[in-house]
Formats: C-alpha cells, structure tokens, sequence
C-alpha cells in the first residue's frame, strides 16, 4: 500500500525587526501552531535607515525566540537580495507576515502581490496579533523610547533594556 508522504511546511517570517518585539513574537507563536518549520528571516540589505545594526538585530532575535517555546522549530537567519529567492533556496513556499490594522494592508498587499508577480509557486499568508499589539510597531517602540516612555510590556527584556541603553547615550 502506498502511504502519502506529509511535506513538511516551512515558513518564511521575514521582516526588519528593528527590533524585534512582542508583536512580532505573538504573530511567530501563531505561526508555530500552523507550519511545521519556521524560519525567522533578517533582512541584510534593507533600505530603511535602523536604530539597531544587523548584528543587534540578529542577536535579540536569537536571544527572544531562544526564551520562548513555540508550537514548531524556528530559526533565525539573515538574507540578502530577494525575499522569494531566499524562500524557494530554503523550500518554503509560504511567507507569513502580521497584519495590524487596515493601514497595513496597501503595503503588505503591494509587497504580496509583488512577491507573487516574481514566483507564483510562493504564498503569503497574513496572521493577526494580539489586540494588545494591533497598535504597536517597531517604529512606535523608537519614537516612544526616544521619549524615555513605558515599553515594558512590548519589548523582550533584553531589548528594553538595549533600547534604554541606546538612547541613553544619545542624549
Ligand atoms: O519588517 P519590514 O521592514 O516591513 O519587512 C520588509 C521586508 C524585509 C519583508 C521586505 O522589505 C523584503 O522582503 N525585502 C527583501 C527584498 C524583496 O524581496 N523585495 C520585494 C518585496 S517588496
């Protein structure tokens, strides 16, 4: 009798993470109840100017998905050039990416559709966080540290504690 081989369904979780935070832990955790395999992955060649350097980056991603348990394996890697390249070198035919708010959507639908036009065989699938995190971004977290505002419950503690060190000596 011939049995159907189950492949496994890895994801890509792509992003700047600069940094990383509760937010984007939450949509991973959902993510990790969904696929078999997550792969968490870095932007290197991102042109938006990032308070933290590719290397902080990573290193709070390890760091944050290391104190958590999730539902599947994830791992964190980096990447450059396009993100389909990096998710057909890597067999992932699914990106999954976190949706907010509607303001979300012109530019992840964009960017899906774009990631489509290149490779058809790729799929992006959107996962909505938490309502606690519906109004937090990574943007927000430096606009709102810069102001030596409360973070406490949208960052890991390492990066709290990174962003706190930063713009410590900043100012
Ligand atoms: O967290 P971000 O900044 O919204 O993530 C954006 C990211 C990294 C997913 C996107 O910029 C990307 O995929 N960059 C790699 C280059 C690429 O493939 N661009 C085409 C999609 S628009």
């Amino acid at each position: 009798m011939r049995t159907i081989q189950h492949r496994k369904r890895i994801a890509i979780y792509p992003g700047t993470f600069d940094p990383i935070t509760n937010g984007h832990l939450d949509i991973l955790a959902r993510a990790s109840q969904i696929f078999d395999e997550i792969i968490v992955a870095l932007v290197e060649n991102t042109t938006k100017s990032t308070m933290f350097s590719l290397l902080e980056r990573h290193h709070f991603l390890k760091q944050a998905v290391a104190a958590r348990a999730f539902g599947c394996p994830v791992r964190v890697e980096t990447f450059k050039g396009l993100l389909v390249d990096f998710a057909k070198r890597k067999k992932a035919p699914i990106i999954v990416r976190g949706l907010r708010a509607v303001s979300d959507f012109e530019y992840e639908f964009q960017m899906a559709l774009m990631n489509r036009h290149q490779s058809a065989q790729i799929e992006t699938v959107f996962l909505m966080p938490d309502e606690k995190y519906v109004y937090l971004s990574s943007s927000m977290v430096k606009e709102v540290g810069h102001h030596q505002g409360n973070l406490k419950s949208f960052l890991p503690k390492p990066v709290l504690m990174a962003i706190r060190e930063k713009l410590r000596h900043r100012t």
